[in-house]
């Protein structure tokens, strides 16, 4: 049974191929509303969300679906101490494909070795977020018109940021793909990204704690926050929260075709003067994100039904 745990388990060209039909949605909406009659998704989130939760849920319903699932572990039997693998087993009887959201790395894995229906990692800890990472890439293949031949910025908390591991992994195997990694000492990308992504595939990058001086030579400038959730200590996460706050007047020097993006929920990172700019596309990032879920959905169904 085929899941999503990592987005590296996903080839290039099966890439091409979700962004193909994440972009024949967009211009035939019509043609996929009948797609998923008589199926079920499940979203077991044990992690609060907003966008990656109701994007599946609406991803499903636009394709005739129903949904069910929980939003929070205090409402399920996890809650009793219930583990991963019988929620697995016990889900597989009502869904026909599960999304799970879970604070522990791992998790997603773990139920996917145990359900018999498709599941799909929709964020684990500090480790994965493939889903994201294929919004983001339908968002710079739609804004800038391909996948190689970039410089993108990845600002913010690099340390413990999914949406930033996923994507570096994930443009990593693109041509010509160049990293600007802009964050405090602290918020350093993990060498298990650094050594064992960028160095070990010799993919040129830099590494530097000031973001204007970076801003000029960025085609993608990713931003990010930094995630009060993944902190040990309320004193670091108080001293690092607005190391980095995007705002017009560092934008003076950027390119005129600099995609701005931001996986979500923003904090203080990009001001609210940033949004009516037109290189502002977090919040095109956000309908995208609905649209991968429902090519990646229909591209696990068929699979199964094999
Ligand atoms: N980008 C993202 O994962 O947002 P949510 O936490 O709201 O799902």
């Amino acid at each position: 049974m085929r899941s999503l745990i990592d987005i590296l388990e996903l080839s290039t060209s099966e890439l091409d191929e979700l962004l193909s039909t994440a972009n024949d949605i967009i211009a035939n909406p019509k043609k996929y509303a009948h797609k998923c009659d008589g199926k079920k998704l499940a979203t077991l989130f044990f992690e609060p969300s907003t966008r990656t939760r109701l994007s599946f849920e609406a991803a499903m319903m636009e394709l005739g679906g129903n949904v069910l699932g929980f939003s929070e572990a205090a409402s399920s039997s996890a809650a009793k101490g219930e583990s991963i693998a019988d929620t697995a087993k016990t889900v597989s009887c009502y869904a026909d494909i599960i999304a799970m959201r879970h604070p522990k790395e791992g998790a997603p894995l773990v139920a996917s070795m145990n359900a018999s229906v498709p599941v799909i990692n929709a964020g684990d800890g500090g480790h994965n977020h493939p889903t994201q990472t294929l919004a983001d890439l339908l968002t710079i293949y739609r804004e800038k018109g391909r996948l190689n031949n970039l410089t993108i910025g990845l600002c913010g908390d690099l340390k413990f940021g999914r949406t930033v591991h996923s994507l570096i992994n994930a443009m990593s195997r693109y041509e010509g793909i160049k990293f600007v990694l802009i964050s405090p000492d602290e918020l350093k990308i993990p060498s298990y990204v650094k050594n064992d992504v960028l160095e070990k595939k010799g993919i040129p990058y830099s590494q530097t704690t000031s973001l204007e001086e970076s801003m000029s030579q960025l085609d993608i400038l990713y931003m990010t926050r930094v995630q009060r959730e993944r902190f040990f200590n309320e004193e670091d996460y108080l001293r690092l929260k607005d190391s980095y706050i995007l705002d017009l007047p560092k934008l003076k020097n950027a390119k005129a075709d600099l995609c701005i993006m931001h996986p979500l929920p923003r904090v203080n990172e990009i001001s609210v003067a940033v949004d009516n700019d037109p290189r502002a596309c977090y919040f095109k990032q956000v309908l995208n994100g609905k649209y991968m879920r429902m090519a990646l959905i229909l591209k696990l169904l068929e699979e199964a039904a094999k």
